[in-house]
């Protein structure tokens, strides 16, 4: 089928290069003329891992291509949208001027009876005020939302845990499904659940979705505050309790808590969303797991000035991990650079470093000295903090790295090192929630 994705960042570059690896013919349409040139070229401009190999072997086949000029998808039967909806300027709500934008643009060159496919997380009735516009242009509109996991996205789109259709409640909707199933055929041939919906439902799916998952990491994290009070183990806690099916394991990582370009900007949208529909006391517990999660950067911070007994202030302490994730590059919103800036604000002297999100990081903050290994910022350090659980840092050997640093005090903001063999090597540890 021809399709077309606009908007070519981490959820459409990765959506247009599997279509395109399953067998369809597919343009990817963004306003950004030097993230077109990358893709052409085979290297996107992120990191993600098995997007290069996807794209090269895509681009060689012809069936996929690039561009600024959104004229090229006139021939498209289907057109996803996966433009960014970051959070507002003026508040928590979603900023959606490039949704609005990429459908204006769109609009002229929809083809009769195409179909437009939203992938973008948007604020529940959204899809219903944009379908007003694409039907009266001919063409019809459904919802589609994306789950992919940052670092997991080739995977996740490709063999997805589940495929939802938010669809228009009118007789032709049969039809969008039909069209969606053949676009997703090969999916729904491993035996991919799907469910068919209407458009709130589709909306919603996804931002309730993320916010269960925050509400699960702040849960724990929530947990870890009363383990540090009590002198009990956060991560054995999350263990025993994840025993039991019905709360499972996954997402119980305590540590600095969540960031991204999705979990913190979903939950506030739907906040936001959520008092616009005079329903804010539903949704009011997503404040706590908000609150819950930043509170956790500056308990890692806490434990980096009490091991100077207060006194941070020229202290030289390494920052290993930028990311917001290991396998990413991403530093959206991150609390690993949140607390590199936040010591560096109390006048510590932060060496940062990160495998891949350097660049990112610095663009965000040039004020802060990065080193590019993880020697070179581990070299005389006063203490080191931990803050994404890259496996170059879970690998880190407690008794090569005391050879290099001034002061043996870490701090392991994502809970993922062996307490016992650190203290064995003579190291102050602390981790979070955890004695
Ligand atoms: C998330 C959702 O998982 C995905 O389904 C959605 O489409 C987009 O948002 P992503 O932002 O890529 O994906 O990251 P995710 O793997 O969910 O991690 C989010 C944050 O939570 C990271 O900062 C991670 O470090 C943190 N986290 C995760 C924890 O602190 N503890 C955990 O147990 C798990």
């Amino acid at each position: 089928m021809k399709l077309s994705v606009i908007g070519c960042g981490y959820l459409g570059a990765v959506h247009a290069a599997a279509m395109a690896s399953i067998g369809h013919d597919v343009v990817g349409v963004d306003v950004d003329p030097a993230k077109i040139a990358a893709l052409s070229a085979g290297t996107p401009p992120f990191h993600e891992p098995g997007l290069p190999e996807l794209l090269e072997q895509a681009i060689a086949s012809g069936r996929l291509r690039f561009t600024t000029d959104i004229s090229e998808v006139h021939d498209a039967a289907v057109h996803f949208i996966g433009v960014g909806t970051p959070q507002r300027k003026d508040g928590g709500g979603a900023d959606l001027t490039y949704v609005d934008g990429a459908i204006d643009a769109l609009l002229p060159h929809l083809a009769p009876g195409s179909l437009v496919a939203g992938k973008s997380t948007v604020p529940v009735g959204t899809a219903a005020r944009l379908a007003t516009a694409v039907h009266a242009a001919g063409a019809r509109l459904a919802w589609n939302p994306e789950f992919l996991r940052e670092g997991f996205a080739v995977k996740d789109t490709l063999e997805p845990d589940r495929l939802v259709y938010g669809v228009a409640s009118d007789d032709d909707a049969a039809d969008d499904v039909a069209v969606l199933d053949a676009v997703y055929a090969q999916t729904l041939e491993t035996g991919t659940p799907r469910l068919v919906t209407d458009y709130a439902t589709a909306e919603l799916v996804k931002v309730a979705a993320n916010a269960f998952l925050a509400t699960k990491i702040s849960f724990i994290n929530a947990m870890a505050e009363i383990a540090e009070v009590t002198g009990a183990d956060v991560t054995t806690l999350a263990d025993a309790i994840g025993h039991d099916a019905r709360i499972g394991r996954r997402f119980l990582n305590a540590g600095v808590g969540f960031g991204g370009g999705c979990l913190p900007k979903d939950i506030r949208a739907f906040t936001a969303r959520a008092e616009e529909l005079g329903r804010g006391e539903s949704v009011a517990f997503l404040k706590n797991v908000d609150e819950i999660n930043l509170r956790r950067r500056q308990r890692v911070v806490d434990l980096v000035v009490d091991s100077f007994e207060g006194q941070v202030h020229g202290k030289r302490v390494a920052v290993l991990g930028l990311a917001f994730k290991p396998d990413s590059d991403d530093t959206r919103d991150s609390p690993a650079l949140d607390v590199a800036v936040r010591l560096h604000g109390l006048g510590a002297d932060v060496v940062c470093t990160d495998p891949q999100a350097i660049d990112n990081a610095r663009r965000q903050h040039p004020q802060l000295e990065y080193a590019a290994t993880t020697s070179e910022a581990l070299n005389d350090a006063e203490a080191v903090v931990l803050v994404t659980e890259w496996r170059e840092y879970r690998d880190l050997d407690p008794a090569a790295v005391a050879d290099l640093v001034a002061r043996k005090v870490v701090i392991d903001g994502r809970n993922c090192l062996d307490s016992d063999a650190w203290r064995a090597r003579g190291w102050q540890f602390h981790g979070l929630g955890r004695p």
